[in-house]
């Protein structure tokens, strides 16, 4: 499969999991069906890092922001870093942002706080944004509806279909992740098959959350043809329909001509 229609809306190739092969590989994704990759930041540095490898690379884009777990650094200064970082160009969302109440630190007062001035920043800035939600998804979704002008993406959604439906409504996009083709993702796999076809969209998380067959492993954005034929089950589509669908939605999403 070569039609380059695979986007993958969100991964981490900053990671030091790519130090030894990082070029080889994003020089290689084109001619593997990758056609759009967004790389996001999970604090300053790989938020620069991320911002650094779209200028280098045609079809990567860069999201700029602090993760939940590093909310700490979410200080005024970095703040006016991550604006700065914003305005480069091919910079496309503020993410990844969120709460993570499964690992739990910082304390959540320190999450919230750091998630909502991301989500002022989004907001001044007019860009969508990116959330982490990890056992948050009653707090994530009352900080979302403080901000009605801001859209954005549960990524890897692990809510329930309640949930989902509550978010479409709002205008938000679910992220599906290599979690939807686990045995265990009764849940995920229940919130693909519902959800509408127009705010589907698919990411690897890579170097995280490898679909089956190759769960465990390093990921990359290649992997995304297991985790959309997978969606494609799930929805009685064929897995081209899923990667040309999951294509232009995310582009509209991001805003990629
Ligand atoms: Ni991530």
């Amino acid at each position: 499969m070569n039609e380059r229609l695979l986007f993958d809306t969100h991964a981490h190739y900053d990671d030091a999991a790519f130090d030894a092969d990082r070029e080889e590989l994003l020089a290689r994704l084109p001619s593997d069906g990758v056609r759009y990759v967004v790389n996001v930041g999970c604090d300053l540095e790989s938020s620069r890092r991320a911002v650094a490898l779209a200028q280098r690379y045609d079809y990567l884009y860069a999201g700029v922001g602090i993760h939940p777990g590093n909310a700490e650094a979410c200080t005024p200064e970095a703040l006016s870093e991550l604006r700065r970082l914003a305005a480069q160009p091919k910079v496309v969302a503020i993410g990844e942002i969120g709460l993570d109440y499964h690992y739990d630190t910082p304390p959540r007062d320190i999450q919230r706080d750091a998630f909502r001035a991301q989500m002022r920043l989004a907001q001044a800035l007019g860009l969508p944004v990116s959330i982490h939600d990890r056992d948050a998804h009653g707090e994530s979704l009352a900080i979302v509806r403080e901000f009605p002008d801001v859209r954005g993406v549960f990524h890897c959604f692990s809510g329930s279909v309640e949930t989902a439906r509550e978010l479409v409504a709002l205008g938000w996009y679910l992220g599906f992740t290599g979690v939807v083709t686990f045995q265990n993702a009764k849940k995920t796999a229940a919130v693909a098959a519902d959800a509408p076809e127009d705010r589907i969209l698919i990411e690897t998380d890579c170097p995280y959350l490898s679909p089956e067959p190759y769960r465990g492993r390093r990921c990359d954005s290649t992997r995304l043809l297991y985790t959309g034929a997978k969606i494609a089950a799930l929805r009685g589509k064929t897995p081209e329909e899923i990667y040309r669908l999951t294509c232009e939605n995310a582009r509209r999403f991001y805003r990629i001509p």
